[in-house]
């Protein structure tokens, strides 16, 4: 008897009687129709903390749905092909996927936005190569600029996402690369795409709507995917420090219309709603990063902004000298306390100081303290990174705000630990029009009555700044390893 892939393969070029073929069609319509409406369900679960497990397992389910009606559909032939493809895929992205800390989410994300633009490449040279025909004048020549735009935005997220990647692992330096006449280079670059593109789309079909597939078509395609890709590397190179987060998410939109392309391209409903939804949601999460970090989005993609990290503060950043504070005394603090704020950062996700934080937390409310969480909008390195990591210790969602519904009750609180913050603590946005950071909304911690901030040194944050909140007449420093001062705190307290 034939083996399951046997016969998978034998039917492999086999073409599917018309009855077949049209209602497994329209069986792959529904079920794309229904992976769609999953993934607005997912994504509208995943904008509340109480309802992000459930819009996970409808995005889950749509993709399994998705997933399961592309492979038996009509449109795949190739099994064997499939095979080869999908399984190693399936298991590396799993591997990593299951090692990848918290931390360097940011770099797997921009890793998978880097595979996206590779596919939309892929498929727009496929189309090209291969296209579909029975098309009037008008039909051929709108799917030749879905193939030249599909193409020229794959390029450029596929290289960017690349860079953004090597940039967030530390591989590159973070500092922005800001090459003589950037801009008109970038510009120049723009005009010749634009060139090539109108060239390429004019000479891509006859008068009668046929398409013409020929070498020159492909030396444009090949010269257009060349000259957007090193776009998209430049394009992020430019970009630096505090930027980062907004250029990922950046990339994630253009992934999405990359996508989006794809599906015109393959007439795919799921691949353009997909690609619609990724796309737009990357906008809007672009815009409210912009947003929290005061910058425009322009600027933004205009880049030179921000440093490398973790470079030691010197010359306008050094203000006098810093006070010492011990676990013991931190404690005390706490302990007569009514009010405190714990302000996570980057560095509490790095010591993974969540769990201890979540005890402490318990033993100082069973004290009767009123304890509250505060978070910033780019606190950490990804879009709600703190509230995850405080979600998953178990803290109560209840006493976890925002950073506009705490900062007016921060001149009311007795203390504020900060735990491996910086950036989003820094005074500096505030008080100096000079800081690269100026302008950014920070919370305004050294409003409260006492702050301890607790890190290993005197080490700048993401954006590379000095930040003078640490010589504050009210500031105490806390250093060592944020999980070992709580752990310590926590065993004071008991
Ligand atoms: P940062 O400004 O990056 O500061 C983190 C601080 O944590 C560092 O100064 C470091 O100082 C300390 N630290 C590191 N490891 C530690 C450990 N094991 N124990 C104790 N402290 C430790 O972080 P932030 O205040 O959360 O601000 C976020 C920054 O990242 C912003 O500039 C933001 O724009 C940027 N960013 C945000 C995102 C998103 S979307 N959230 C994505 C990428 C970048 P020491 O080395 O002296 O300990």
């Amino acid at each position: 008897m034939p083996s399951f892939f046997q016969t998978l393969l034998a039917t492999s070029d086999a073409a599917l009687p018309a009855s077949a073929e049209s209602s497994g069609s329209s069986l792959a319509t529904i079920a794309y129709l229904v992976a769609g409406i999953l993934f607005i369900l997912s994504l509208g679960g995943l904008s509340k903390q109480e309802t992000a497990t459930r819009g996970t397992w409808y995005g889950i389910i749509g993709m399994v749905i998705a997933l399961a009606a592309a492979i038996i559909g009509p449109d795949v032939t190739r099994y064997g092909v499939l095979v080869i493809a999908m399984v190693p895929a399936a298991a590396i992205g799993g591997v990593l996927a299951s090692r990848v800390q918290m931390t360097e989410m940011p770099q797997l994300v921009a890793l998978l936005h880097s595979f996206v633009g590779a596919a939309a490449v892929l498929v727009g040279f496929a189309s090209f190569l291969d296209p579909h025909g029975g098309l009037t004048v008008a039909e051929a020549t709108v799917h030749e600029i879905e193939v030249y735009i599909g193409i020229c935005v794959g390029a450029i997220t596929l290289t960017g996402s690349i860079i953004a990647g090597l940039k967030l692992h530390g591989v590159m330096s973070g500092k922005p690369l800001m090459l003589p006449g950037r801009h008109l280079l970038n510009l120049i670059a723009i005009i010749i795409t634009v060139l090539l593109g109108i060239w390429f789309v004019g000479g891509a079909v006859t008068d009668e709507g046929m398409f013409v597939v020929d070498a020159t078509g492909v030396i444009i395609l090949i010269g257009a995917t060349v000259l957007t890709g090193l776009f998209g590397v430049h394009m992020v190179m430019a970009i630096g420090g505090a930027d980062m987060p907004v250029v990922v998410s950046m990339l994630n939109s253009y992934s999405g219309w990359a996508a989006a392309a794809a599906g015109f391209m393959l007439s795919s409903d799921l691949l353009i709603i997909t690609g619609a939804l990724v796309g737009s949601s990357g906008a809007i999460l672009s815009y409210i990063m912009c947003r929290g970090m005061n910058r425009s989005f322009v600027s933004v993609i205009l880049g030179g902004f921000g440093a490398a990290e973790g470079t030691v503060a010197t010359g306008d950043g050094e203000q006098g000298e810093v006070i010492e504070i011990s676990t013991e005394d931190t404690v005390d603090h706490m302990l007569l306390a009514k009010k405190v704020v714990i302000v996570p950062g980057y560095g509490m996700a790095v010591a993974q100081a969540q769990h201890s934080l979540s005890n402490l937390t318990q033993k100082l409310r069973d004290d009767g303290v009123d304890v509250r969480f505060a978070i910033h909008p780019v606190a950490g390195r990804l879009p709600g990174h703190m509230n995850v990591l405080l979600a998953e210790a178990g803290i109560p969602y209840d006493i976890v705000l925002e950073m506009d519904e705490i900062n007016d009750d921060l001149p009311e609180v007795d203390v504020v630990l900060v735990i491996g913050a910086n950036d989003i603590v820094n005074p500096g946005a505030e008080n100096d029009p000079n800081s690269p950071i100026a302008g950014m909304p920070v919370l305004q911690v050294w409003k409260s009555r006492l702050v301890v901030v607790m890190k290993r040194g005197m080490a700048t944050g993401y954006a590379g700044v000095g930040n003078p909140l640490f010589f504050h007449d009210n500031t105490r420093m806390l250093f060592g390893d944020a999980k070992k001062s709580v752990d310590e705190m926590l065993s004071a307290v008991c």
